[in-house]
């Protein structure tokens, strides 16, 4: 008999620390939906910023992509202004004050047209337009551009020559090359820059070699991201916001052309763009 009750004893407490689990487990239940709640209306939030953010963003570069003749225009009047005074000025040293306005009008026309270009490419109102024509003519004029400061620098900038005709839009891929030199010619201190292409396939591999202080390769992906400067040592110079690369990216993204980069510390980098031949014909480079 003493073992019949010690039974239902037994089943008793059983029972009721079952029943006690039982509400345990319902009150860590009912905690974790009240979590649950609480996370997703979190996340409905983080959802609603990054949407008004994005919203901003893209606001502000239509803005500026639509603003962006008028705010172009100013600068190019200052040159105009500039050209005029320096007609008018005789003495030596109101010159020289005309040409350190003239220098910082330049850095001021370049990081303008930096920005502006990056806000059109974000709005999404850069439409390319592809033909066939020769490459030569685009590597020579963004050589030519950057000429007086190579030779500024005692650096040595030459232009391979090439019978190539390369499908593209011509503008852009000018705004390509154009910053690939600037940043050849900027991070190099001697030695030389050469631009010149190969043929690889039915693809015409553009390349823009220099001796200069090259890239780290831990750093090589960074660099086509929105202002990023590696060379730190450069940015005292008040030149760039370390956008040129980005708007490469985005251009070789937008026609469809890979863009590559090799480099060794001290030694010097290589940026090679890949373009689509006009039409099947050996590129001469050395
Ligand atoms: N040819 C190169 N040799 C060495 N470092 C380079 C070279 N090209 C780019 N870099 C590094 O990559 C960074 C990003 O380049 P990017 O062209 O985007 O910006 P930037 O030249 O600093 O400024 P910006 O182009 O806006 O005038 C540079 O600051 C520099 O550190
Ligand atoms: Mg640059």
């Amino acid at each position: 008999m003493p073992a019949v009750i010690e039974f239902w004893r037994q089943l008793l407490v059983s029972q009721r620390h079952q029943r006690e689990r039982i509400t345990h487990l319902e009150q860590v239940n009912e905690a974790l939906r009240d979590e649950i709640k609480r996370r997703a209306g979190e996340e409905q939030k983080l959802r609603q910023a990054r949407q008004d953010a994005e919203r901003a963003n893209l606001a502000k570069s239509k803005f500026l992509a639509v603003a962006s003749h008028d705010l172009r225009q100013p600068v190019q009047a200052m040159f105009y202004f500039s050209q005029a005074l320096s007609y008018r000025l005789s003495d030596e040293k109101s010159r020289k004050v005309l040409a350190d306005l003239d220098r910082s009008l330049e850095s001021l026309k370049s990081l303008l047209d930096s920005l502006l270009d990056m806000s059109k490419l974000e709005a999404g109102v850069v439409v390319p337009r592809a033909q066939n024509f020769l490459i030569s003519e685009l590597l020579l004029r963004a050589a030519a551009e950057f000429e007086p400061m190579a030779e500024h620098k005692g650096l040595r900038l030459t232009v391979m020559p090439s019978s190539a005709r390369v499908n593209s839009d011509p503008a852009l891929l000018a705004r390509v090359l154009q910053n690939l030199v600037a940043n050849a010619v900027r991070y190099t201190s001697e030695g030389r820059i050469l631009v010149g292409c190969r043929h690889r396939g039915s693809r015409l591999s553009i390349e823009v070699r220099d001796t200069g202080v090259g890239i780290p390769p831990e750093r090589l992906n960074e660099i086509f991201e929105e202002f990023t400067q590696v060379t730190s040592s450069h940015r005292h110079e008040g030149q760039g916001l370390g956008l040129g690369l980005a708007i490469v990216r985005r251009l070789c993204d937008l026609l469809g052309h890979r863009i590559a980069v090799r480099s060794n510390v001290g030694k010097g980098s290589i940026f090679c763009v890949e373009v689509p031949m006009a039409e099947a014909r050996a590129c001469r480079a050395a």
